[in-house]
């Protein structure tokens, strides 16, 4: 047996979630799953750490060595749940927070102490995971489709899996992959925004950090006229591969079309088409790509409103979230970094060249061991 912790915070800044994936002759499972929502003022400071800002190098320093904290409380809480001590567990995989990601000019950086978060939990620690990939000329990004086409590919079937984060990405699984082969010909790209428009037109007008069930959005209509605005935007035209961020996808994006509406939609218009531009740009990428069948996981999989206008777009085209496929939509991503730890422990590349565009196949970040006699 061997077990590895995966832990993620994405683009949404929402929580960091955590999972202990046991490794067994058989294949895979998942031991314990948690989520630990953001202290709000860490929040506040990782969300103003995404532009640049007065004092930054010191105030990075000092949110990384909070985040490697609340890592290691999920941490100790992922044992605690699992029943498992810290020499139980090989290795935990870290993404870390994603302050800049400038592939193009060779780096992207991930804010997390890992050597304290090592040093806090007993445990060896692989942080750092997009770096040496970029240094082989790749995006650094996306790094899960190779762990979709381990545990998700299918021999007869050409599957999508659709991650619902912050931003949403595609993954394409052709038919061919037999499960735990890590084909040539996977993709994977983002298509455009995820939740964090809707996410941050929500917290403006109602003060509640995201719409539930997209219950908020049902309240108001499309504007046809405002989603094609929006849908001008080159970057869905793009041809993939192709990443974005809400460095491109924020409140001022969102304002610049708004502005030129007449007459100006309601506050709830506005999250109707915004949930309408999520849905229509995932549905787009999706048939683009020719699958046969979609699974979407993120927390984009718990918004009814959009899983509902997903399967009326894709339709006969079947959308599950990946429960269908054994893995809880949330866990999905955690577990992408657990096995990531596992790729790293045994010196295997975790890179898949034909979505990141690298040179070649790389193993995948940067260990801090943990102090002396703790594993
Ligand atoms: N019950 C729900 N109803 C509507 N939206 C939900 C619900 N649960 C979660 N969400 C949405 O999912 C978001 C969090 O998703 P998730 O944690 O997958 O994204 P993330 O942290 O940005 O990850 P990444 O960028 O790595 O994909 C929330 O901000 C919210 O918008
Ligand atoms: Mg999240």
């Amino acid at each position: 047996m061997a077990c590895y912790i995966g832990l993620m915070s994405g683009t949404s800044i929402d929580a960091v979630d955590g999972v202990v994936l046991e490794f067994t002759q058989a294949g895979g499972c998942t031991r314990a799953f948690a989520s630990h929502p953001f202290d709000p003022a860490l929040r506040a400071e990782l969300e103003a750490l995404q532009s640049p800002g007065p004092d930054e190098l010191a105030r990075a320093a000092l949110a990384a060595n909070r985040l490697a904290d609340a890592y290691a409380d999920v941490v100790a809480d992922l044992l605690r749940r699992a029943g498992l001590n810290p020499a139980d567990v090989a290795a935990v995989g870290a993404h870390g927070q994603t302050v800049r990601h400038r592939p193009d000019l060779g780096y992207t950086i991930q804010l997390l102490n890992a050597p304290r978060l090592a040093e806090r939990c007993g445990i060896a620690v692989v942080a750092d995971l997009r770096s040496a990939d970029i240094a082989a000329g790749g995006q650094g990004a996306p790094l899960v489709p190779a762990f979709h086409a381990q545990v998700f590919g299918h021999a007869s079937e050409r599957r999508g899996i659709v991650n619902i984060g912050g931003i949403a990405n595609l993954t394409v699984l052709p038919a061919t992959v037999a499960a735990g082969a890590a084909p040539p010909a996977v993709l994977g790209y983002d298509t455009g925004p995820g939740n964090t428009l809707l996410d941050a037109w929500c917290r403006r007008h109602t003060g509640a950090a995201f719409d539930r069930d997209g219950d908020w959005a049902r309240q108001g209509q499309t504007g046809a006229a405002l989603l094609a605005a929006w849908l001008e935007d080159p970057y869905f035209s793009l041809p993939a591969p192709k990443s974005t961020g809400r460095d491109h996808f924020n409140l001022e994006w969102l304002q610049a079309a708004l502005h030129r509406a007449a007459p100006p939609p309601r506050p709830q218009d506005v999250q109707a088409t915004l949930l309408e531009l999520t849905a229509s740009t995932i549905a787009q990428a999706c048939r683009q790509a020719a699958v046969q069948r979609v699974f979407i996981c993120g927390g984009g999989a718990h918004n009814g409103r959009l899983m509902g206008r997903l399967r009326q777009l894709l339709a006969p085209i079947l959308v599950e979230s990946t429960a269908a496929l054994g893995i809880d939509p949330l866990a999905v991503e955690a577990c992408a970094f657990a096995w990531l730890a596992a790729r790293r422990h045994a010196r295997l590349p975790g890179n898949l060249p034909s979505v990141t565009g690298a040179r070649g196949e790389r193993i995948l970040g940067v260990l801090a061991e943990p102090p002396p006699g703790a594993q």
